[in-house]
């Protein structure tokens, strides 16, 4: 089977220092949710830049439904970027505050050739009635919404050009709880009426298990444990997955935002990337470095321990 995106041995770099190292990653055809989850830095937004082909790829390659994208340009690579869009944490940077919301979302449909210029008013008001806005907002411009309301018109003109997937960087971290709530239901909705496949990337571990099936753990630029969202947040193999879960006691409590502790890609010369946090660290840790490999139903765990 093909799957439509395809992470294989993808490193990114910035300038000397690399921030992700070899990643191999998944997503399915849809509906699927796949959730990147790990610390400040560890390397998650950059992942999200180097498939969407924002940020060079070291080495490795990413394949949308079995094609190579990485050396895409001119033509193909706009239908690329028309393919896969992306939702960013911080919805106010995204929107142009001299830019009607409305006109916004035609703006989209216009840069990627679809309808007439006088269908996309009406589907424009379609696509933001679909993320629950009513028309008047139309009219607005950003300043004149709520955030909860702005990430609702950035999702409306993602969902503009039909992608076939969405990544979206913690969609609703800037946003109160009560609002994140109602942006996490329209995801939900979105999911199953549009067959959408999604990667999310969270901090939140709740958000993650209500809306992927699938959950990639990362450490400095490095997956850690990888599989079933359930397998990986029930029973954690990786000490940091369990570091992860532990400051979460109740999953299924209401979303908060958690301080992570913030970590760089440091080199690491040889050995694990986590023994000099971690509690079981032996000998071996420190001479030679864990790969990833699989443990159980379709989870894989870097570990020398798991
Ligand atoms: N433009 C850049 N130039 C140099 N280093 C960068 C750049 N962008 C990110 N980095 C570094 O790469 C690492 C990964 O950053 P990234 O933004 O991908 O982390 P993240 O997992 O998205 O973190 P957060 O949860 O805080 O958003 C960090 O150490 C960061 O400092
Ligand atoms: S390989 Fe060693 S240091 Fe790394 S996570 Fe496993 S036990 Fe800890
Ligand atoms: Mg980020």
């Amino acid at each position: 089977m093909v799957e439509l995106l395809e992470a294989r041995a993808v490193s990114v770099d910035y300038g000397r220092v690399r921030a992700v190292h070899e990643l191999d990653l998944v997503v399915p055809a849809g509906p699927a949710g796949v959730a990147l989850i790990g610390e400040s830095g560890s390397g998650k937004t950059t992942i999200a830049r180097a498939l969407m082909r924002l940020q060079p790829v070291a080495s490795g390659t990413v394949s949308l439904e079995g094609v190579d994208i990485t050396t895409l340009s001119g033509g193909r690579l706009l239908a690329y970027r028309r393919a896969v869009q992306i939702v960013f944490q911080d919805g106010d940077a995204a929107l142009d505050p001299r830019i009607r919301v409305g006109g916004a979302v035609v703006e989209a449909l216009r840069a990627h050739g679809i309808g007439t210029r006088s269908e996309r008013p009406a589907a424009a008001a379609a696509l933001l009635a679909e993320v629950g806005l009513e028309d008047d907002l139309m009219h607005r411009y950003p300043h004149q919404l709520s955030g909860g309301q702005r990430q609702r018109v950035i999702i409306a003109r993602a969902l503009a050009v039909a992608p076939r997937l969405l990544v979206l960087d913690e969609p609703t971290s800037a946003l109160d709880v009560t609002v994140q709530a109602r942006i996490l239901d329209l995801i939900e909705r979105l999911r199953e009426e549009r067959a959408l496949s999604y990667l999310l990337i969270s901090h939140n571990l709740a958000v993650v298990d209500r809306l992927c099936e699938q959950a990639v753990v990362l450490y400095r630029g490095r997956v850690v444990e990888q599989g079933p969202t359930r397998a990986v947040l029930d029973a954690p193999a990786h000490p940091y997955t369990q570091e992860l879960r532990a400051s979460v006691p109740e999953l299924g409590v209401p979303p908060r935002v958690r301080p992570l502790r913030a970590t760089a890609p440091e080199p690491t010369p040889g050995g694990c990337p986590y023994a000099a946090r971690c509690p079981l660290a032996f000998d071996r840790c420190l001479a030679e470095r864990p790969v990833l490999r699989p443990l159980d139903a379709g989870r894989a765990v870097a570990c020398h321990r798991a």
